[in-house]
């Protein structure tokens, strides 16, 4: 599935212009630069496909990318940049709520998390918009080559926790670095698997 062609297909800003909901979709989503766009590169193995930058809050449309006709990845808005809004959900605009929320063709969600900076009350508020909708959701350690593995076992421990405690049962957190390629592996079986029941 992800060796084959890749492309981006389109970026939208209305739910008029989202594309048919014709293909499993899974979304990308997470703080400003947590790493959103770098995983989408590492796992379609394209160095420039979703545009990175130091800059938080550079992806502002819903970006589609298109996995050989057979899948769609969706790169999400990044939240709680803006100072305004301490929450996810008021630096999410309408669309993207709406998105998450109502999608019938949304497979999982991956909620990225910095390595570094563990679980923010903002992933939580995800967290439970997407277990009020029922949409599965799968929490994703990013830049773990930035910290040690004691740290990383550290890490890993506290948010299994804190998915133990949520109303539903969630896989187990997947750990990757964009830089080494670790757990992008792990996460592209995942995709496969769902994608194909
Ligand atoms: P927004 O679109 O602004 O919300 O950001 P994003 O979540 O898409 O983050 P992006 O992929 O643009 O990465 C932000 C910065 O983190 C960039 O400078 C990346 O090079 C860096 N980065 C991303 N993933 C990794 C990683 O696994 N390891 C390291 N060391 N750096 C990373
Ligand atoms: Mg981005």
């Amino acid at each position: 599935l992800f060796r084959g062609d890749c492309q981006f297909m389109l970026g939208v800003t209305t739910m008029a212009a989202l594309p048919p909901p014709d293909l499993p979709e899974f979304a990308f989503a997470g703080r400003s630069n947590v790493g959103k766009s770098s995983l989408i590169n590492r796992l379609t193995g394209r160095k420039a496909l979703a545009r990175t930058s130091n800059t938080p809050g550079r992806t502002r449309e819903l970006n589609f990318f298109d996995l050989g006709g057979r899948l769609r990845l969706v790169d999400l808005p990044g939240y709680g940049y803006a100072k305004a809004s301490r929450s996810a959900v008021e630096s999410w605009t309408g669309l993207t709520r709406d998105f998450l929320r109502g999608r019938p063709n949304l497979r999982r969600v991956h909620i990225l998390v910095d390595s570094r900076h563990g679980l923010k009350p903002v992933d939580e508020e995800t967290m439970s918009l997407l277990d009020e909708s029922a949409v599965p959701y799968q929490l994703v350690l990013t830049k773990i080559d930035k910290i040690k593995p004691t740290e990383a076992a550290r890490r890993i421990k506290a948010v299994g926790e804190a998915i133990g405690r949520r109303p539903a049962a969630h896989p187990d957190i997947i750990a990757t670095s964009s830089e080494t390629g670790d757990g992008i592996a792990a996460l592209r079986e995942g995709m496969t698997s769902i994608a194909a029941t």
